[in-house]
């Protein structure tokens, strides 16, 4: 089969599409035919040896897909050859066939293109988590989300009008910023720009936003804090801009505000109640129709770099999607 391989931790430039052996089952697991894979930002971080833990050598990157069952072990339940599955995995989804536990997929709804199942788990698990779980976001409050017409920034757009906020999409360019109104966006601003606090509180009518969805980071992060309602949450999601902020403690004081952590990776071991209850309300939402996967560009496998590139010099505009079978 054909697989991405990283010998060495390199930038993706330096790293080959390779002719390797189909993984064999083993106990407790099932093989699924990958049709398509999506990249993350931690999956280009993985690739150069820069990310928090480092994944053995030589690797297959790529922790989202969705593809066929293609064979499961006889102690695995629940699963045949030929169901349609999403899911994800520490590594190896850019590749034709993945080994997984059960627990790592679930079945795709009829209705999601391959495509759109595999830009689903991480986002939407993280802009639910963060935005129902952690901000606690209630119909009729402000909703600012940052780097909107990103991967996690599209999802919480979507999430944030289910739960019936109000959402302001910040993005850097107008393409971007159309892109966030197409799945929408109330209301959406320049976050370049120096006097983009001021708009927000014209937008807000001086109450200022209620929830904070931020998965850029850097100097941004503390002004959008400045911004906060009283009684406001601003939730840390990630850091894309490349630096983390530094919060001066008089101004949660100040503006009555709360910073709250998310972390989904920890979330299946320290809240597994959470976890389902979260899962459980994104499939209601997958099955009924609700809510659709938002799928940025589609790619050739042979054009993984270019997925990774994109996704790497600010320009991508919603999730990226590497179609493999
Ligand atoms: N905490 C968690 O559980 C969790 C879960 C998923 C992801 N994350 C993290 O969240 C962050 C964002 O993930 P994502 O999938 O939304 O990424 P993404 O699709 O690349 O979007 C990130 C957005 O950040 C903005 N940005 C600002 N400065 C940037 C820079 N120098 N380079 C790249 N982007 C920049 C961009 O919007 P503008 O151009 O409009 O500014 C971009 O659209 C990552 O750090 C990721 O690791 C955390």
């Amino acid at each position: 089969m054909k697989a991405v391989v990283v010998e060495q931790y390199a930038p993706i430039d330096q790293i080959e599409l390779k002719e390797v052996a189909v993984p064999l089952v083993t106990l407790g697991h099932l093989r699924v035919r990958v049709q398509a894979a999506s990249i993350g930002f931690v999956d280009g971080l993985k690739v150069e040896g820069r990310y928090q833990t480092k994944d053995p050598l030589p690797f297959t990157p790529g922790t989202e897909f969705a593809g066929v069952v293609d064979e499961v072990a006889a102690d695995v339940k629940g699963f045949a050859h030929g169901m349609r599955v999403m899911g994800a995995a520490r590594s190896g989804a850019l590749a034709e066939y993945i080994i997984v536990p059960p627990s790592a997929v679930e079945i795709m709804p009829d209705t999601l293109k391959p495509e759109a199942g595999a830009a689903f788990r991480t986002n939407y698990l993280t802009a639910l988590y963060a935005l129902g779980e952690r901000g606690s976001l209630r119909a009729g409050e402000q909703l600012l989300v940052l780097g909107a017409a990103g991967g996690t920034g599209v999802a919480a757009i979507q999430i944030g009008k289910l739960l019936g906020a109000r959402v302001i999409a910040a993005a850097s360019t107008e393409e971007k910023r159309k892109f966030a109104a197409s799945f929408g966006a109330d209301a959406v601003i320049d976050y370049t720009k120096a006097d983009w606090r001021d708009a927000l509180k014209e937008l807000t009518g001086g109450h200022g936003a209620d929830v904070i969805f931020d998965p850029v980071g850097g100097e941004v992060s503390v002004q959008a804090f400045r911004s906060i309602a009283w009684n406001g949450r601003h939730l840390v999601v990630g850091f894309a801009a490349g630096s983390i902020p530094a919060l001066p403690f008089n101004l949660p004081l100040l503006k009555g505000g709360l910073l709250i952590g998310v972390d989904v990776a920890q979330i299946a071991r320290r809240e597994p109640d959470a976890q389902a209850r979260v899962m459980a309300q994104l499939s209601t939402w997958l099955n009924d129709g609700r809510l659709t996967p938002v799928v940025g560009k589609v790619f050739a496998f042979t054009d993984f770099r270019a997925a990774f590139k994109t996704m790497q010099t600010r320009a991508a505009l919603g999730k990226m999607v590497v179609r493999i079978g």
